[in-house]
């Protein structure tokens, strides 16, 4: 397999380092359609296109996770759907569909 990689930079908090010939994985983020790639966290995906996963209930401030190891809780996402994932050990999967605003009917 190469080990060639590419760095690129499309506004995320993350900037992606990958090897060109893993598969693409497409997913939406309010709306929006994104590209991640085969072994992606829905973190490491969201990351790479945006600098926040969730805007926080209690103040609206934008969190980008913060432990990335599935403990602190601060990096859950919801869905279109209305689910919400913990987006740091969540492996991506081509269709999903995030949003990062709270939704009008949270009850927040
Ligand atoms: S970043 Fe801490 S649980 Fe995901």
């Amino acid at each position: 397999m190469s080990a060639q990689t590419q760095t690129s930079h499309s506004g995320g908090q993350f900037h992606r380092r990958y090897r060109q010939d893993e598969k693409p994985i497409g997913f939406s983020l309010n709306g929006v359609a994104q590209v991640g790639r085969l072994g992606d966290t829905v973190l490491t995906a969201i990351m790479a296109v945006s600098s926040h996963v969730r805007q926080t209930e209690f103040t609206g401030e934008n969190r980008a996770g913060f432990c990335l190891i599935g403990a602190c809780q601060d990096c859950y996402v919801m869905t279109e759907e209305g689910q919400r994932l913990r987006a740091c050990t969540t492996p991506l999967q081509e269709g999903m569909r995030f949003v990062t605003a709270i939704p009008v009917d949270a009850g927040v």
